[in-house]
């Protein structure tokens, strides 16, 4: 990847993390900051990296530079409540995520039911469709929620879908993940696999309707699977992938995947609790939230971005340290401290530049030879 185009990123993720903090310290009731976290994290900088990655050229494309600029409207239209453009940006955003899902797979997902293909591929391609579906479903929630009112439904709204704006990045990395157990395909581990695929896809789009109907008991079944298939994950990769150095990364990244999953899975009791209200919670969804963004997606995000460059000459245990007190200690503790958010900023830009800019291994010894 380009150096400008990493700075570009990096500017971006460290700008959308601050606005992560803006909406607790500087809490507006017209503009919702944390849309703009959201957005700016996993549809501007998150879809545009996902598609670049999917074309696999070291040129960006114009198909890329257009998606990217119609996800900053998006974004931006999104948080000032221009819903208009919001939903009129929607439909090229939309084609362009089809357009090269279907230049690098088909257009129906046939790979998904072809017992033979590997797994990587079809968390790939459920990933760009997750893509392309979370913003035609965000567009119609709008549709709902502004002008018909055709459902009335209380978690129907654009902010619920900050999770499914998340989850293609998720499965990239789950792609990412399940590419270095090519190896394995033949073997009887392959049905593992194949139910580790199924349960992830299939169990977030029943949980993401479980949550819309706000049944509780339900969620808990779903996300118990979901949880087994996330260390059926761990337990597949720590055996098989390949010791090579973005293993050390991923390992790292399942682990918050895991914390993400406990986080989630206790979240869901606390709003069975009685009593329960959401103002005084909101420090636990944070911490699910940070854990999930910042320390998984991330995870995925800085190695696909870097697929072709590894070994990269970072310290890996040193910068893995740095990124867990960063993720599920400073950013959450920064909900509550001023001054730890500014530690959590200061974390986070490092671990991102780290990521993005730290020299490949080989050429800088090849240079010194
Ligand atoms: C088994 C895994 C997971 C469980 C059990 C879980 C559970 C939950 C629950 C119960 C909520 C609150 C939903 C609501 O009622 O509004 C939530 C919100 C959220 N989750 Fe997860 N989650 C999981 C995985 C993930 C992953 C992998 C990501 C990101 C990659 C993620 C990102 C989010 C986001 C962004 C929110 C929205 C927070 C907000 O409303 O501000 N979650 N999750």
């Amino acid at each position: 990847m380009k150096p400008k185009l990493k700075i570009l990123f990096s500017i971006l993720m460290i700008t959308a993390l601050i606005f992560g903090f803006i909406h607790v310290y500087f809490p507006d009731d017209n503009y919702s900051f944390e849309r703009l976290h959201i957005f700016l994290f996993n549809l501007c900088t998150g879809g545009t990296i996902l598609l670049y990655y999917t074309q696999g050229q070291e040129r960006v494309s114009k198909t890329i530079r257009f998606f990217f600029l119609g996800s900053l409207i998006y974004a931006f239209s999104a948080f000032f409540k221009i819903y208009p453009i919001t939903i009129l940006v929607s439909i090229p955003l939309f084609i362009l995520v089809e357009k090269i899902r279907i230049q690098k797979f088909s257009l129906f997902p046939i790979l998904f039911f072809k017992f033979k293909e590997p797994v990587s591929e079809k968390f790939h391609q459920a990933s760009l469709l997750c893509l392309s579906c979370g913003i035609v479903m965000a567009s119609l929630v709008i549709l709902n929620n502004e002008y018909f009112n055709f459902v009335t439904m209380e978690k129907l709204t654009l902010n619920t879908f900050f999770l499914g704006f998340s989850f293609p990045l998720s499965l990239i990395t789950l792609s990412v993940v399940f590419s270095m157990l090519k190896k394995i395909e033949g073997s009887s581990s392959k049905i593992l696999m194949e139910i580790c695929f199924w349960t992830i896809t299939l169990g977030v789009i029943i949980f993401f309707v479980f949550i819309l109907l706000e049944k509780f008991i339900p969620q808990i079944f779903v996300t118990l699977a979901l949880f087994m298939a996330v260390v059926a994950v761990f337990y597949l990769y720590s055996k098989f992938a390949d010791k090579i150095q973005q293993k050390l990364f991923l390992t790292s990244g399942i682990g918050f995947l895991i914390f993400t999953a406990i986080t989630g899975i206790a979240y869901i009791f606390m709003q069975m609790a009685e009593g329960y209200d959401p103002e005084k919670t909101k420090w636990f969804l944070h911490i699910h939230v940070f854990a999930s963004l910042y320390g998984w997606n991330l995870c995925g995000l800085s190695i696909i971005c870097r697929f072709n460059d590894f070994p990269i000459k970072l310290h890996s245990p040193t910068v893995i340290f740095i990124h867990w007190l960063t993720a599920i200690v400073l950013a959450p503790l920064g909900i509550f401290y001023g001054w730890f958010a500014f530690l959590a900023i200061f974390g986070y830009s490092f671990i991102t530049l780290t990521l993005f800019f730290s020299g490949n291994k080989d050429r800088i010894e090849n240079e010194i030879s």
